[in-house]
Formats: structure tokens, C-alpha cells, sequence
């Protein structure tokens, strides 16, 4: 599906992280509808080295790219000498997407220099390519504000989202040093659909607790999962508002947030699954461990509605119900 007008054939794409969930279906969506674009795939796909919770230091995975006819860069962009090779290219778009997505990760130096230092050299790659940047902000931005939240009044309260938070005003910044280049931030909140299975224990609730249950388990979920809300969001919209935010048709650099605005519960998510698999197994139930967990998010998506023409399509129902194949394929799979 073309989300726009704007014709992408025969324009030369950068994808950072295109190894990784999100930027893995932004590059099939070039290939897919517009054959004749020039996508680059920069991303330093996964070591075996993990961090002191056990997750994997980066995500990016090749089985994300199978089938993916682009050039494919494995480069670290916190390297200046990776980024080097390009310099070959002239960009006409950059979907800034690699970063340390793994929201529990504590060690600040790392995760500040990998989603904040890096991006000023992107910007000036795209300053000299007269490039759209289009990059990937986050709801942790706002920590526990309350609903629905808002672009303009933030309080992140872990490094990922302070990291994003940075990254935000660092886009305020540069653009008002450079006032012609179109910069669009765009405040994920909680993504869900096909290629995040590599992402292991970061990946969504959805995913994970499906394979709970075609394991024959009973789901299990925090106590009071019924009063735990999140705007969760498929990837095929987070892919529109990636296209819309190509074309803003107001401001030529702003955040905005991308979810539903409608906020689920994760009690709706385990019997939606389980309606969809045909099970009656139940819900266990345990105690949060984490202090600081969101509880209730609901983004407000009156910008991107107004000044990208975002439109969220897919409710959680039809998403599930999309998704379900997929989680079943992947079922038992290694996600080493
Ligand atoms: N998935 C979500 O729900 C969500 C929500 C809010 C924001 N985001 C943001 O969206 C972007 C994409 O997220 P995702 O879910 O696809 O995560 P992901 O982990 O699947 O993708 C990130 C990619 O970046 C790569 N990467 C990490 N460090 C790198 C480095 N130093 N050099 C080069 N590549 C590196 C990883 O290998 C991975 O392929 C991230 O910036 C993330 O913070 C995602």
C-alpha cells in the first residue's frame, strides 16, 4: 500500500538499523512498492555480546532481511570510520531507526553515545545530501506522565528515554540552525508485528505470549494486568507515518508521537490471543518487578494527524488477527 504521493523510485534511502524490527519493514516496503528505489541497509547486526541483564547488545538479525535486494551495510554508528563508506552514496532519505532499543539498559555512557552521539554525524550526512531525516524517537520520553500523552511536556526517567529525549532537542537545535532541511521525529509508542521476533525478551507482549500459549501455557502476566494499559501499535502504521513524515505539510521539523491513541490492556491482549488461537487456558498471574514500568499510555496523535496526515488503520483486533500466522511460523524457532 503507497501511503503518499511522493515517488521514491529512483531515490536513494539510508536505513540505519534496517537489520532490526522497524527498519527491516520500512525496507520491504521500498522494495515492495517502489522496485526501483536505491535502499541501504546500515546496521551492525548482532554480536554475541549481551549486557549485565542477559539481552543481546544489538538486535539486528539476517533472517530480518531475507529476500531484501538492497545494498546491506554492517557498520557500527558510533564509528566514524564506518560511516565513512557513505560517503559513496548521495542520500535523498534517511530513516535514522539503529539504537540501543532495549529500555532496561542502565549502562548510560553506552547507550547515550550509540542514540545521541552518532546522530549528529547523521545529520550532517544529511545536511550535505540534502536528505529528509526521519528518525525514531520514543514514548519513554514521557516516563510515568500521565494520559494521553502530549509532544511538549516530557519526563523520561531511564537513560533509553532520556536518550531519545536528547535526541529530540538535539533535532530542535540543528533545525534551527538549518532551517531547509526537513527533520521529523517520530515517538513510537508500543510496536507490534512481524520481524520483531529478534529481539528476543524485548520483543512485544504479543509475540511472547502467544508463543506461551501454542506452547500449551498458561499466559502469564503481571498482577493487575487489567488495569495496565499501553497504545499498541502495528508495524504496517508505524511504516505509514515513517512515509507520511516525509511530506509534513505544516513544519519542516517537529516530533510527534505515533500509537493508536487508544490505550489496550495486556489482560485484552492475552484473551484476545487466546481467542484467536482457540484456547481457554487462563491467565497466571505475578508481581511487577520493575519500578518505573509505564502503566498507562494513550499517545495523543492530534499532530501527526493534523500535520502528517497519519491515520492509524489497524486496531488491535485486526493486528492480532494479521499477526497470528506469523507467530504460529516462528513458533519454536531460534531466536539466537
Ligand atoms: N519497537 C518499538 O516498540 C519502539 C518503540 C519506541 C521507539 N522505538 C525506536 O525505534 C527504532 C527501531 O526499533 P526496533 O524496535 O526496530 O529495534 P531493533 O533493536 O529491532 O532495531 C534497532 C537496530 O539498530 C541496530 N543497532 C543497534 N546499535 C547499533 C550500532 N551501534 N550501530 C549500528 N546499528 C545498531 C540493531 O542491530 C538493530 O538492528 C529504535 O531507535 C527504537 O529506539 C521502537
Amino acid at each position: 500500500m503507497k501511503y503518499s504521493n511522493t515517488d521514491f523510485n529512483n531515490k536513494t534511502i539510508l536505513i540505519t538499523g534496517g537489520a532490526g524490527f522497524i527498519g527491516s519493514n520500512l525496507a520491504f516496503y521500498f522494495q515492495e512498492n517502489f522496485p526501483y528505489s536505491n535502499v541501504v541497509v546500515f546496521d551492525c547486526f548482532r554480536t554475541e555480546d549481551v549486557f549485565s541483564n542477559g539481552n543481546l547488545k544489538s538486535f539486528g538479525h539476517y533472517k530480518n532481511l531475507i529476500g531484501f535486494s538492497g545494498d546491506v551495510i554492517c557498520g557500527n554508528i558510533n564509528s566514524k570510520n564506518d560511516l565513512e563508506i557513505l560517503n559513496n552514496y548521495k542520500f535523498d532519505y534517511i530513516f535514522h531507526q539503529a539504537a540501543i532499543s532495549d529500555t532496561r539498559i542502565y549502562d548510560q555512557e553506552l547507550v547515550m553515545k550509540t542514540n545521541v552521539s552518532s546522530f549528529f554525524d547523521l545529520l550532517e550526512i544529511a545536511k550535505k545530501d540534502d536528505a529528509v531525516m526521519v528518525y525514531a524517537s520514543s514514548a519513554a520520553v514521557y516516563g510515568g506522565l500521565p494520559s494521553p500523552q502530549t509532544e511538549g511536556i516530557e519526563n523520561p526517567e531511564n537513560p533509553y528515554g532520556y536518550s531519545k529525549y536528547i535526541m529530540d532537542r538535539i533535532a530542535y537545535n540543528y533545525a534551527i540552525k538549518n532551517p531547509n532541511m526537513i527533520i521529523i521525529g517520530l515517538r513510537f509508542f508500543n510496536v507490534y508485528g512481524p520481524r520483531e521476533y529478534f529481539k528476543a525478551k524485548t520483543s512485544s507482549m504479543i509475540v511472547q505470549l502467544g508463543h506461551q500459549i501454542l506452547d500449551g501455557k498458561v499466559p502469564r502476566l503481571f498482577k493487575g494486568s487489567d488495569k495496565i494499559l499501553r497504545d499498541f501499535v502495528y508495524i504496517e502504521d508505524v511504516v505509514q507515518a515513517n512515509i507520511k513524515a516525509c511530506n509534513p505539510t505544516t513544519y519542516k521539523h517537529r516530533v510527534y508521537n505515533i500509537g493508536t491513541g487508544i490505550p489496550r490492556s495486556f489482560q485484552e491482549i492475552a484473551d484476545l490471543l487466546q481467542q484467536s488461537l482457540g484456547t481457554n487456558l487462563g491467565t497466571e498471574y505475578f508481581r511487577n518487578p520493575y519500578e518505573g514500568y509505564q502503566i498507562h499510555t494513550q499517545a495523543n496523535i492530534g499532530g501527526a494527524q493534523e500535520h502528517l496526515g497519519f491515520e492509524p488503520i489497524i486496531s488491535l483486533e485486526v493486528g492480532i488477527k494479521t499477526y497470528i500466522p506469523e507467530i504460529k511460523r516462528l513458533h519454536g524457532e531460534d531466536y539466537s
